[in-house]
């Protein structure tokens, strides 16, 4: 195979851990070599994600998966598998009868088959290449009160009152590719209250024997991320024996409560922050390696990434690449570690 000669961050973490991006077909229109000079494993932005690939009853659509997947493989980047079992970006179809009526309790062994059938539809299709997969996207509710375990707007919680369904989804996820990689993957996993709930569906899934082999830290921070919690988070989920991986990175200059502000220019006391945060996290990241196997950033440059329209239209500045391609300062945080 073609022993490509790396410049980029990719090479420059080679002996601690995969350096990964969210891609889609439009980035690689126009990015394709700053893709290929950075990183050396790749992940659907929405492409292999329930909607996309299975629009409707016994319909599924690859071709922009594909695309992402054999530039991956052409390229000899490892390929992440995102994501099977996901209350958003799923169609309602899958949680209703042939009359349109939300399936119930009763019903749930029908969502059981239906997500059989396209888990492994969609994970033999890839098997033996995409290496690990977000089996179960956001499962656990955000309320502090640790009443509240399960995310329960879910549909899939709903009709199985339980989380028999992540233990199913994990099941059917082992028996297509037995190989792969199984994460379960969520968002705020440095809150201490979610953190705690995590830990419990994670250790509940291991002591039931069912197939998880690892946990991903989404990791859409903004400038006021505490980098002590992540530790503790890292610490606390790979002492379940799990491997570690971050799997959306980005760092928005917008503090939470900050709706409706929005940044011509990125301000300079933001960026530096920023660029402070990123150095910080991977520091952290480094000195915990033997804990973490793969860290990917959600998106390539910061005109492309979805916080432009997300939670708002704003500009946002977000990842180590500018609109023009180059390089930001927080790149060379990132890279110029050695003799650190
Ligand atoms: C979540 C999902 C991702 C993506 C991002 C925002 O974190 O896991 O697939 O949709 O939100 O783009």
């Amino acid at each position: 195979m073609d022993k490509k000669i790396k410049s980029g961050i990719a090479d420059a973490y080679k002996n601690y851990f995969n350096i990964g991006a969210a891609i889609n077909p439009e980035l690689l229109s126009f990015g394709s070599e700053l893709i290929r000079t950075e990183f050396n494993s790749i992940t659907c932005e929405n492409e292999m994600k329930f909607s996309s690939v299975h629009p409707t009853p016994g319909k599924y659509t690859f071709d922009r998966a594909d695309t992402v997947f054999n530039f991956a493989l052409s390229n000899n980047m490892k390929m992440r598998g995102h994501t099977l079992v996901w209350h958003n970006q799923t169609g309602s179809w899958l949680f209703e009868n042939d009359n349109g009526e939300k399936l119930g309790k009763t019903d749930k062994e029908i969502l059981y088959s239906r997500m059989k059938e396209h888990i492994h539809m969609v994970v033999k299709r890839y098997a033996g290449k995409v290496y690990c997969w977000d089996v179960v996207n956001e499962a656990i509710s955000d309320s502090d009160s640790e009443n509240e375990y399960l995310r329960t707007d879910s549909p899939y919680y709903q009709i199985s009152e339980s989380e028999e369904y992540i233990e199913k989804a994990f099941a059917y996820a082992h028996e297509a590719d037995s190989d792969a990689l199984l994460f379960y993957n969520d968002y705020s996993t440095e809150v201490p209250a979610k953190r705690e709930k995590i830990y419990r569906l994670l250790k509940s899934l291991i002591n039931k024997g069912v197939p998880v082999h690892g946990i991903g830290l989404q990791a859409h921070y903004n400038i006021c991320c505490d980098v002590n919690e992540l530790r503790k988070s890292i610490d606390l989920f790979s002492s379940l024996g799990l491997t570690v991986q971050i799997t959306e990175l980005d760092i928005s200059v917008y503090k939470p409560d900050e709706r409706g502000m929005s940044f011509s220019e990125p301000p300079a006391d933001r960026i530096n922050s920023q660029t402070e945060l990123y150095g910080e996290i991977f520091a952290l990241l480094r000195e915990k390696k033997d804990k973490i196997s793969g860290v990917t950033f959600w998106g390539l440059t910061d005109n492309t990434s979805w916080l432009n329209t997300f939670p708002e239209k704003r500009n946002d500045y977000p990842l180590l690449f500018d609109a023009n391609q180059k390089p930001k300062e927080a790149y060379g945080k990132v890279v110029d570690f050695a003799g650190k």
